[in-house]
């Protein structure tokens, strides 16, 4: 770690386990799913593609309610750090990680089921992935999977989850037509209701809007504004302004090193690390 990274958390101790095990060193309050604890630690994490690097000694923290943007140049791990929190990498057999990932403190690669895992820490994606199939059927797919087959429950769920997204009263007569006819940030809110339906405590969002139009991005933005009151949001973002528009605390990652984890204020106007200050100011990336 580099010895001017700022981070708010704390670092246990110096040790890292051999693959996706739990940490011997882990206090007991780790262990035990504590509510004191916070919702996401991540301690002294090495991420490895092969031989290559890509995440180097990360400590980070989420409290319930927080919204953290990532940012940082392309290439750096932004996409890699949140795949972490729901074993997203674990589709990639060259991967291999080293450290704790803990959430309420519990150790995700320990004995987590990683299905369960998956529906308490949703993914939306930088490109809308609509499922093939009606925008009800989309929003519905999770919990049928889970085994809910009572039509009014699904329905209700289909409704609740589309009004959090802010999508329903642009949806609620088209239910049954295809998810694909709707417009890019229509599409983005649908992935945002089908999460959603799953009833996360932790939504990661990978650039959600850059691939859409700046009133669509502004909808997204209002959403998770929204979204915070009820749901953990980690944001990776390449625009500042949408950074410091939605999270209240930023982590700057840079060549797989997280640089600087604070208050999104602090990030903004009075950065610790002289390499976060460049960044934001457009120095290089
Ligand atoms: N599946 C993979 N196999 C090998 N290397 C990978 C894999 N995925 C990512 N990497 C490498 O890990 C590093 C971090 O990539 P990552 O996608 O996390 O960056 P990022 O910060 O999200 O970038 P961007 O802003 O362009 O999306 C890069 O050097 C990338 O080439
Ligand atoms: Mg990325």
């Amino acid at each position: 770690m580099n010895g001017t990274s700022v981070l708010d958390n704390k670092k246990i101790n110096n040790k890292t386990t051999d693959n996706k095990t739990t940490d011997n060193n882990v206090p007991d309050s780790k262990i035990s799913g504590n509510k004191d604890v916070n919702k996401i630690d991540v301690q002294n994490l090495d991420l490895f593609y092969g031989d290559f690097q890509a995440l180097i000694d990360v400590n980070f923290s989420l409290s319930k309610g927080d919204v953290a943007a990532c940012i940082g140049p392309s290439g750096c791990g932004k996409s890699t750090f949140i795949r972490i929190l729901n074993r997203m990498n674990d589709l990639i057999p060259s991967c291999r990680i080293t450290g704790n990932v803990l959430m309420d403190g519990l150790d995700i690669y320990g004995s987590m089921d990683v299905t369960e895992l998956r529906s308490r820490v949703g993914m939306v994606f930088q490109k809308p992935n609509p499922f093939n199939m009606s925008v009800f059927d989309n929003v519905a797919y999770g919990k049928r999977m889970q085994g809910v087959r009572d039509k009014r429950r699904l329905a209700d769920i289909v409704e609740t989850s589309l009004k959090k997204a802010a999508l329903w009263e642009e949806v609620k007569d088209r239910l049954y037509k295809p998810a694909q006819a709707l417009s890019g940030g229509q599409q983005q809110r649908l992935c945002i209701a089908r999460s959603i339906a799953m009833e996360p405590e932790i939504i990661l969002m990978d650039e959600p809007t850059s691939a859409l139009d700046p009133i669509a991005t502004g909808r997204i933005e209002e959403l998770i504004v929204e979204l915070k009151k009820e749901y953990s949001i980690i944001i990776v973002t390449h625009a500042m302004h949408q950074a410091s528009r939605v999270s209240n605390k930023t982590a700057f990652f840079l060549l797989g090193e997280l640089i600087e984890y604070n208050d999104t204020r602090d990030v903004f106007t009075n950065p610790r690390d002289k390499r976060t200050e460049d960044y934001i100011s457009g120095r290089f990336g």
